[in-house]
């Protein structure tokens, strides 16, 4: 669960979000809108990427600018691009270093990681180069990298923008039936259908907030009138 109230952020005097209020309950959560209308800013609130201007943010009930390690351990962030998020040489490796924090011993760290593999359909990769993946592969393997250490909320900026139309619907079959809270910032309006709530940032306030039709309805008519 986050938890946005009052939240407003400016870069330098040029405000991203204005008075932003919001109580993010629902398990599969759509953000979408322009291009510069506050997304990226919003999804990186919810973990403390970024702080709050005004106003505070909370993840899980600890607050994004005081409690910074409870809100990272409780969130998990995917990048659009995962070559950014992919650290090490081999996919094994990288779902690994994933539990570094947790010092775990090493038959354990072999165990979930063999685990991931499987649940993400990369075993037969598990000794591969991660970068000699396909691009869904890759986002595929940062997605199974985050999840790694279970963490109760999953943030996502554009994960499906980089992918082709076959990729894209695999890696949201994916996340869509993850069982951790998901907040997915995206352009790919047709693959929200299954999401319990869409949200329509515009200009940096909410500009609709409801169920994905009825978002997505909105936001056509918005922008091609
Ligand atoms: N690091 C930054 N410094 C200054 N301005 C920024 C920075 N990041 C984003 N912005 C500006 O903030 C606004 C919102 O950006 P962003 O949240 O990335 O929008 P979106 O993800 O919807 O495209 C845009 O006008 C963008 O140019
Ligand atoms: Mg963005």
């Amino acid at each position: 669960m986050i938890e946005f109230r009052s939240v407003s952020h400016r870069y330098g005097d040029r405000p991203t979000l204005q008075d932003v209020t919001l109580r993010l309950v629902e398990r599969r959560i759509g953000v979408i809108g322009p291009n510069g209308s506050g997304k990226s800013t919003l999804a990186r609130l919810c973990n403390g990427l970024v702080k709050p201007t005004s106003g505070t943010v909370l993840a899980e009930g600890h607050d994004t600018t005081r409690e910074t390690a409870a809100v990272r351990r409780v969130t998990g962030f995917v990048f659009q691009d995962p070559d950014t998020q992919i650290l090490m040489p081999t996919v094994a490796e990288d779902l690994a270093f994933s539990l570094r924090p947790l010092r775990l011993p090493a038959a354990e760290v072999a165990r979930r990681v063999d685990a991931q593999l499987e649940a993400f359909g990369l075993v037969d990769h598990r000794d591969h180069p991660a970068h000699l993946l396909s691009g869904g592969q890759k986002q595929l393997l940062a997605i199974a990298a985050v999840l790694m250490t279970d963490p109760a909320i999953v943030l996502f900026d554009e994960p499906t923008t980089l992918l082709d139309l076959r990729n894209k619907h695999r890696v949201m079959e994916t996340i869509v039936g993850l069982s951790q809270q998901i907040v997915v910032v995206t352009h790919d309006l047709d693959l929200l259908d299954r999401f319990d709530r869409v949200i329509l940032i515009d200009e940096g306030r909410v500009a609709a907030d409801g169920a994905p039709g009825e978002t997505v309805a909105f936001y056509r008519k918005l922008i091609l009138g």
